[in-house]
C-alpha cells in the first residue's frame, strides 16, 4: 500500500502521542478522572442552537450552497463589523466572508491554495508558531513546503519574534499561520504586531492565516484583530485570511461551525477549491450560526464564567509553576519543569489528563523544545470541578 510519504513527516499526532503515554499507567481508583487534556468546551451552548436548528429542519434533503447562506453571510459581517469597530461596508457578506465546517479544515485547506513555489527550483515555506495548534503543522507538511517553526517561548512574548525571521526565509515564505489569542500560552497580538505581519506579507508576498478561534473568549480587554490591523493600513484586507469559530464563543465544537475573511481574491480562490473539496456546512447550521453570531449575551455570559475559572485558577496556583492569567482562551500554561513527567504523574497520583507541552512543539536547531518544560491544561468544565481538580493538581504536583 502507498501512503503518501508527507504524512510520515508531519509526526505523531498530539493525542495519539498522549494515549500511548498514559495507556500503560492506572490512574489512582479512588479520583474520579478529569480529562484537561482537550479544549472542548463543556460548557451548555445556547438553547438557540437547538431551536434554530430543528426550525430549519426541513432543509436536510438539500445540498447546502458552498460559498454560504445570504443570512449567514451576513449575520458574520455585521458581527466582524461590531466586533473589530471596522468602517461600515469594509466587511462586505458578497466577497470577504466564507463559512467553515469547523476552522480546522479551513485552517488545514488553506495550504492547498496558498503555498505556490515562489521562485523556480525554491521549496516554499510555510511559517508557524512553536509551540502551534496540530493542524499548522498538518497544513504545512502536507503542502508539501518546508515548515519553520518560529520559537513562541516566555522569552519572546509566547509570540514569534517578527525580527528574527531571516530575509531569505520571508522570502521562500507563502504561508504563515499565526494564532491570536495563542492556544496553549492565551498571548494576544497587539495591533502593532498585526500591522508588522501584514506589512511582510504584502512586502514579500505570503498570505497571513490568522487563527483567531479564542477571540471572544479574553481576560480584560478584547484582542485586536487582523481586519483591524488591515483597515487601519487602509485599503483592502490584502493577504489576509482570518478564521473564526462557534467551537469556543458558543461552546458548540459539536455544532462544527466556523468562518473565514479576509482578502476577497484569495476568498474567491478558497471558493473555487472547496468547491472540488471542501465541506458544505448544512442550511439549518448555518441558520443556527446566524443566529449565534447575531447574540451577543451568550458569549458574554460564556466569557464571565472563564474569568471566574482563571480567578479559580489565580487562587489555586498562587504563582506556582509560572502561573499567569492568559490574556485569551481558557488554557493555563504551566512551566512545570518536566511536562511529560508532570502529565504522567498528575494522571497516576491525581486521575487529572494534561498534555505535555513538548507534543505541540518541534525542537529547534539547537535541539530544545520549547514545550518540554511545560503542561496544557484545560479550563473546560464547570467551576466546582476545575476548581476541585486544580487543588488536587497542587497537591500531587509539589509532593
Ligand atoms: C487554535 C485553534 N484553532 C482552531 C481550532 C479548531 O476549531 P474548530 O475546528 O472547532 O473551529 C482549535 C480547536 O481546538 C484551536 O485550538
Amino acid at each position: 500500500m502507498t501512503i503518501n510519504p508527507r504524512l510520515d513527516g508531519l509526526g505523531e499526532y498530539t493525542f495519539t502521542q498522549l494515549n500511548q503515554l498514559l495507556a500503560p499507567i492506572a490512574p489512582r481508583a479512588n479520583e474520579t478522572p478529569v480529562v484537561m487534556s482537550i479544549g472542548d468546551p463543556l460548557h451548555e451552548p445556547p438553547a438557540l442552537l437547538h431551536e434554530t436548528v430543528m426550525q430549519n429542519a426541513r432543509f436536510w434533503n438539500k445540498y447546502p450552497p458552498m460559498a454560504g447562506t445570504p443570512e449567514f453571510r451576513a449575520a458574520v459581517a455585521a458581527w466582524l463589523t461590531r466586533r473589530y469597530r471596522l468602517p461600515p461596508g469594509y466587511v462586505t457578506p458578497g466577497r470577504h466572508v466564507l463559512p467553515l465546517a469547523g476552522t480546522k479544515e479551513g485552517l488545514f485547506l488553506t495550504s492547498l491554495l496558498a503555498v505556490p513555489e515562489k521562485k523556480a527550483g525554491q521549496r516554499p515555506v510555510v511559517l508557524l508558531p512553536n509551540p502551534y495548534y496540530v493542524c499548522y503543522q498538518g497544513g504545512g507538511g502536507m503542502s508539501g513546503a518546508e515548515p519553520v517553526h518560529l520559537d513562541a517561548s516566555a522569552e519572546t512574548g509566547f509570540l514569534p519574534d517578527l525580527d528574527a525571521i531571516p530575509r531569505a526565509i520571508l522570502e521562500r515564505t507563502a504561508l504563515f499561520y499565526l494564532c491570536s489569542p495563542s492556544n496553549p500560552q492565551g498571548a494576544c497580538a497587539s495591533l502593532d504586531y498585526l500591522k508588522r505581519v501584514l506589512g511582510l506579507a504584502r512586502e514579500y508576498d505570503f498570505v497571513v492565516a490568522l487563527d483567531e478561534c479564542y477571540a471572544e473568549i479574553y481576560d480584560k480587554a478584547p484582542p485586536v484583530g487582523g481586519l483591524e490591523a488591515a483597515a487601519s493600513l487602509g485599503g483592502e484586507p490584502e493577504k489576509l485570511l482570518v478564521f473564526h469559530s462557534l467551537s469556543k464563543r458558543s461552546s458548540a465544537a459539536g455544532l462544527r461551525s466556523g468562518f473565514v475573511a479576509g482578502d476577497p481574491e484569495l476568498i474567491a480562490g478558497f471558493l473555487r477549491l472547496r468547491n472540488y473539496g471542501g465541506c458544505q456546512v448544512p442550511i439549518a447550521i448555518q441558520a443556527a450560526a446566524a443566529a449565534l453570531w447575531s447574540d451577543e449575551a451568550h458569549a458574554i455570559e460564556n466569557r464571565e464564567r472563564y474569568r471566574r475559572k482563571i480567578d479559580a485558577a489565580a487562587d489555586a496556583l498562587k504563582g506556582r509553576f509560572g502561573f499567569y492569567r492568559p490574556e485569551g482562551g481558557f488554557f493555563l500554561w504551566l512551566d512545570v519543569g518536566d511536562g511529560v513527567a508532570a502529565a504522567e504523574k498528575l494522571w497516576r497520583e491525581a486521575a487529572i489528563r494534561t498534555l505535555p507541552g513538548r507534543y505541540m512543539a518541534q525542537p529547534d536547531a539547537r535541539g530544545r523544545n520549547p514545550g518540554e518544560r511545560y503542561i496544557r491544561v484545560a479550563l473546560v468544565h464547570d467551576e466546582a470541578t476545575v476548581a476541585a481538580a486544580l487543588a488536587r493538581m497542587v497537591r500531587v504536583l509539589q509532593g
